[in-house]
């Protein structure tokens, strides 16, 4: 009988033995495989992590984002943002456009900025006349908490073509700044369709091809009829937002150079926005298989934008995109002169 206790006893240790080595082992591969599991960059991207002060700054601020995080999904008490001193606050700057520009990569990276907090669904604010009859208190409501000395960001690409909304936001603060990411402007208009095609596809239905839209085919001219083509030209809807604001107020920011090289982009957003230059190269990763630049807040925590970022485009009829080219030319000198900023495009 004693023998029989023991037998079971020694067999009971061994299993849970071996479920005490397993799991030490499954530990130690999870942390070995944690380097391999960040996505693979070019040697020349490496980047040693930050130093001893930034580190403790990483993780201040890990704290502070997992706590705005809890915030923004509803699980902090009231107790907790008075104790922080939170806050929800009106942007201070605001990315107005332009659509399929590289707005969401452009506020998801200044986001990698301690001082900044987004606001991480577009609000549609000043461009939907229904939210715009709700009240300034209802838009600072759909503001993120973020602590006193940071500032927030907004992004709704549509504000930059919409009519009323220049006025809307100079009646809320007339020194606000704003920021405009554009791009080739034929390859914007291709993106534009792009995400259209695919949402038509993903109802099953049947679309025309971008050739079609883009050109008139009666006069066989540029259809500037074509919300696409219209909102490519930049230099138009400009113009209407400088009847309110001075030229000083916007920055314009190169969609075309923040997909290839972000770093030099965000640092002159960095300091339009009067910001310590805290963004850095370990922060982003070019990501291979995406084919676009990733986000990396800490050793742990990274990410790369959605999948409906970056999509394929169709192939266009070179006839097409050298008329296009051609059309936005003009438009295009005009915008550089306005802005003082001139584009690698054609
Ligand atoms: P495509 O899908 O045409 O490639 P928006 O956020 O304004 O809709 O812009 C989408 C565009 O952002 C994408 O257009 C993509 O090229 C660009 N982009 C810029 N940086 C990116 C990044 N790091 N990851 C994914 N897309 C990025």
């Amino acid at each position: 009988m004693l023998f029989k206790q023991q037998v079971l006893l020694r067999q009971k240790l061994f299993v849970l033995g071996s479920l005490a080595i397993g799991s030490l082992l499954y530990l130690v591969a999870r942390v070995g495989t944690l380097d391999r599991l960040q996505p693979i960059c070019p040697i020349e991207n490496r980047v040693a992590p930050p130093g001893l002060a930034d580190q403790i700054s990483l993780r201040t601020l890990q704290y502070k984002r997992s706590l705005l995080h809890e915030l923004r999904k509803g699980n902090a008490t009231k107790e907790q943002i008075r104790l922080h001193n939170l806050v929800q606050q009106l942007p201070r700057a605001i990315i107005i456009g332009v659509r399929k520009g590289g707005t969401r990569a452009l506020l998801e990276m200044l986001n990698l900025h301690p001082a900044v907090v987004k606001a991480s669904q577009e609000i549609h604010f000043f461009d939907n006349d229904q939210n715009y009859a709700r009240g300034i208190d209802w838009y600072r409501g759909k503001m993120p908490f973020s602590f006193p000395h940071q500032i927030t960001i907004e992004k709704s690409p549509a504000y930059f073509i919409t009519e009323e909304v220049p006025e809307r936001i100079f009646k809320m603060n007339s020194s606000i700044k704003l920021l405009i990411i554009v791009r080739e402007p034929t390859t914007r208009a291709v993106s534009d369709y792009t995400q259209v095609l695919e949402g038509k596809e993903r109802k099953n239905k049947t679309y025309h091809k971008f050739e079609k839209l883009a050109i008139d085919t009666n006069t066989c001219e540029v259809n500037t009829k074509y919300k696409a083509v219209r909102t490519s030209i930049y230099t138009k809807h400009l113009e209407r937002w400088l009847k309110y604001f001075p030229v000083e107020q916007f920055h314009i920011v190169d969609g075309d150079r923040l997909i290839t090289d972000p770093l030099p982009e965000l640092q002159l957003v960095e300091r339009f926005l009067n910001l310590p230059s805290r963004i850095s190269q370990y922060n982003l990763y070019f990501n291979a298989t995406r084919g676009f630049y990733c986000l990396r807040f800490n050793i742990v925590f990274s990410k790369c934008l959605a999948g409906s970022k970056g999509r394929t485009h169709p192939e266009v009829d070179p006839a097409v995109v050298a008329k296009l080219r051609k059309f936005f030319h003009p438009f295009n000198q005009k915008f550089y002169q306005i802005i003082g900023r001139t584009f690698n495009w054609p």
